[in-house]
């Protein structure tokens, strides 16, 4: 192999690597829709439901026992949402994704497959 020819496939080779850095999520996905599906009709975007709170109240609202079903009492859409084995499952997840993009995470979405910057 000519000199050149190893210096363009190891240059597209470290592309490609940061390209893929690149391109990795910059935030979970999977609890972005698990979010919308289970928290959108009442509090729009996960994004911004995210938003509503800091790092501390999410973590006083998930970690504290039957604080969510609580504040939700006497909406039975929310308490099923809460109860559903989907919630039950992801709820570890939920609540990195609502902490990383929390009141003061600083975190700014653009647009993406899921999201385009609406709020609501
Ligand atoms: C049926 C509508 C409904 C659904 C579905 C719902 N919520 Fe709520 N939620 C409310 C309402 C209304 C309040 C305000 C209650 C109050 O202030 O008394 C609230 C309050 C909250 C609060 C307290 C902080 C705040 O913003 O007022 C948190 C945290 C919260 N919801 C999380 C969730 C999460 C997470 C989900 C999805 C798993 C969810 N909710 C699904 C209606 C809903």
């Amino acid at each position: 192999m000519k000199p050149f020819t190893k210096l363009l496939l190891l240059t597209s080779f470290l592309l490609g690597l940061s390209t893929t850095a690149f391109a990795a999520e910059k935030y979970d996905t999977k609890a972005f829709r698990t979010a919308t599906k289970l928290c959108y009709s009442c509090h729009g975007t996960p994004f911004y439901l995210a938003k509503q709170l800091d790092d501390d109240d999410w973590d006083f609202y998930f970690n504290t026992k039957g604080k969510l079903e609580k504040i939700h009492k006497g909406k039975p859409e929310a308490i099923s949402a809460l109860r559903s084995p989907l919630f039950k499952k992801r709820k570890e997840r939920l609540l990195k994704f609502f902490i990383a993009n929390s009141m003061y995470a600083g975190a700014v979405n653009g647009c993406d497959a899921n999201f385009c910057g609406t709020l609501h």
